[in-house]
């Protein structure tokens, strides 16, 4: 420390709060992050504690290849170690884009070394010939614009060029808000955080305050284990439902609760669907931003909404309880967050669909689905990969109608491998030309946060490993009930039988470095994609007070 510039004065007898920093340069969500580090920074030092940034790897869903997915363990590893080797008595956890926010409250869970989380808040609304942009909910729609012969290049580049006016993650919905959303629903930042737009000064002046409470979780050796238990993942879920939150936090949400030890399965997800209705009238499946919503009150105004349907006695890093922090709330605007007797629509916006076709599940997101596909029957057109999709789905020959049901292969968490954010087919242009606007369309992949449209995701077990999406034939009838949460194949178990028997086990097509270390331990969809060597609740020192001077403590 000496070495480093600080006197004892500095740092002797007070706590350390380290400054989880994922701000990089190829990560434009994070960009604002040193500021933002400055400001808590400001906030450690003025409630006696002495701060030190440190990076860790950063994901940005634009630039980085082949999905981000992929990487959310490795930055979660990364998170983790970085914690419990260096002596930190409590950290703030800095995330903005898609996959930051997920590692890092795995990365703090597993080390459960005292955490709140700041997230970095949505970007400013893009406007792009009069009208307000959500970047991806707009984007994909206009990308079928381009294809369908609607837009010209000239104008999608003017598009491109305006659609990020500011730094911040994308200012609908997305993923990105959507986990900013579940960290307060976890109870893992101050109330009111997650919607302040990102180049608001209440941004800064939350994050200075986030430093100064970092300090009391410090003394107070308030524990990420402590705060996201059973309750508050319910919480997080029913939060998310009432949003019309991004499909790929159901994912990340069992990849945490894993880390703490809470038994948390899709079915879950399903049960509070049923009694959860969509409240905020936000993008992809309203009208509005996330700016919007933080102007109508943020999300301490959608708990109070949904507040009968939270546990309100869970704990949250405020050292207050859900109730002690929804206490003063208001309701404000209607239009914007509606009260829980007058919701946007109906419960069951999420459905978790079993069946033949997905023994371990899969999921639907209803609320951004055409609600007269829910239930379907039509013959698959199979694409092996996502290779033989890009080369056919455009061919005039393809003998596809709009009642045909899409299905994608070898896109999983092995198969692709990561689990991209391929689950929203591409509407064969022919169709797009007739009108056509959505089909039924499922896979082993994820679908972005912004995207809608009737999509069966997550499919478990994905096709790679031998689940049943391998067995399917051109021309099988695919039968979708939503509703009735069935998603299966109309042909004979003897036929399954007898294809299964012919299925050719997959080679391995990554022998070194990571992707060979992710293909062979990562854990299928529904268990959220983590590593199986990471899950389980880790070791601390209150567990073994004597490994505290062994040098290696915690999960180990
Ligand atoms: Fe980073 Fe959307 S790309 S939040």
């Amino acid at each position: 420390m000496r070495a480093s510039g600080f006197s004892r004065m500095a740092f002797e007898g007070r706590p350390i709060v380290g400054i989880c920093n994922s701000w990089s340069e190829v990560v434009n969500c994070n960009m604002h992050f040193r500021g933002l580090a400055d400001s808590v920074r400001r906030g450690v030092l003025a409630a006696g504690g002495f701060p030190l940034e440190f990076p860790t790897m950063s994901l940005g869903e634009q630039l980085m290849k082949p999905t981000t997915m992929l990487f959310r363990n490795l930055m979660a590893m990364d998170v983790e170690e970085s914690i419990r080797a260096y002596p930190f008595d409590a950290v703030v956890l800095l995330g903005g884009c898609d996959k930051t926010v997920p590692a890092q409250l795995m990365g703090a869970a597993s080390a459960d070394v005292p955490a709140i989380a700041l997230t970095g808040g949505p970007a400013a609304p893009a406007i792009f010939d009069g009208k307000q942009l959500g970047v991806g909910t707009d984007l994909w729609q206009y990308i079928d614009d381009v294809r369908a012969g609607r837009m010209s290049m000239a104008d999608y580049e003017r598009l491109e060029a305006a659609a990020g006016p500011s730094r911040g993650h994308c200012p609908e919905m997305g993923t990105a808000s959507t986990m900013a959303t579940l960290v307060e629903g976890l109870g893992m930042t101050l109330p009111g955080t997650a919607a302040i737009p990102a180049m608001d000064s209440r941004r800064l002046q939350v994050a200075e305050e986030c430093g100064a409470r970092a300090v009391g979780l410090a003394v107070e050796r308030l524990r990420p284990s402590q705060v996201m238990t059973a309750e508050a993942f319910d919480n997080a879920i029913t939060l998310m439902l009432a949003v019309g939150g991004s499909t790929n936090a159901i994912v990340h949400l069992l990849a945490i609760a894993g880390r703490v030890g809470v038994p948390l399965s899709l079915d879950r997800f399903h049960e509070l669907s049923e009694r959860t209705p969509l409240v905020v009238n936000v993008r992809p499946a309203g009208e509005h931003l996330v700016e919007q919503v933080f102007h109508a009150g943020g999300i301490p105004a959608v708990m109070k909404s949904v507040e009968p349907l939270l546990h309100t006695d869970a704990a949250t890093v405020t050292g207050k309880t859900v109730a002690d922090n929804l206490a003063a709330v208001a309701a404000t605007d209607a239009t914007v967050i509606a009260p829980l007797a007058a919701p946007f629509q109906p419960p069951g916006g999420l459905a978790v669909v079993r069946g033949n076709l997905a023994p371990d599940g899969a999921v639907v997101k209803c609320s951004a689905a055409s609600p007269e596909l829910l239930v379907h029957r039509g013959p698959a057109v199979v694409f092996e990969n996502m290779r033989d999709l890009m080369r056919r789905f455009d061919d005039p020959d393809l003998e596809v109608t709009a009642d045909s049901v899409l299905i994608l292969r070898s896109a999983g968490p092995r198969g692709a491998p990561g689990m991209p954010e391929w689950g929203q087919l591409p509407i064969p242009s022919k169709l797009l030309r007739q009108g056509v606007t959505d089909m039924v369309r499922i896979s082993d992949a994820r679908m972005s946060g912004t995207a809608y449209g009737t999509c069966v995701l997550h499919v478990s077990p994905e096709s790679a490993v031998g689940g049943p999406l391998a067995l399917v034939r051109d021309g099988d009838i695919i039968a979708l009930d939503a509703p009735a949460r069935r998603l299966d194949m109309l042909v004979s178990e003897d036929e399954l039988s007898s294809r299964r028997a012919e299925l050719a086990p997959a080679p391995a097509r990554h022998t070194r470095g990571y992707a060979a270390l992710y293909t062979e331990r990562v854990l299928q969809a529904d268990r959220g994609c983590d590593f199986d060597f990471l899950v389980g609740r880790s070791r601390t020192p209150e567990d073994e007070p004597e490994a505290i001077f062994e040098g290696w403590i915690g999960g180990w």
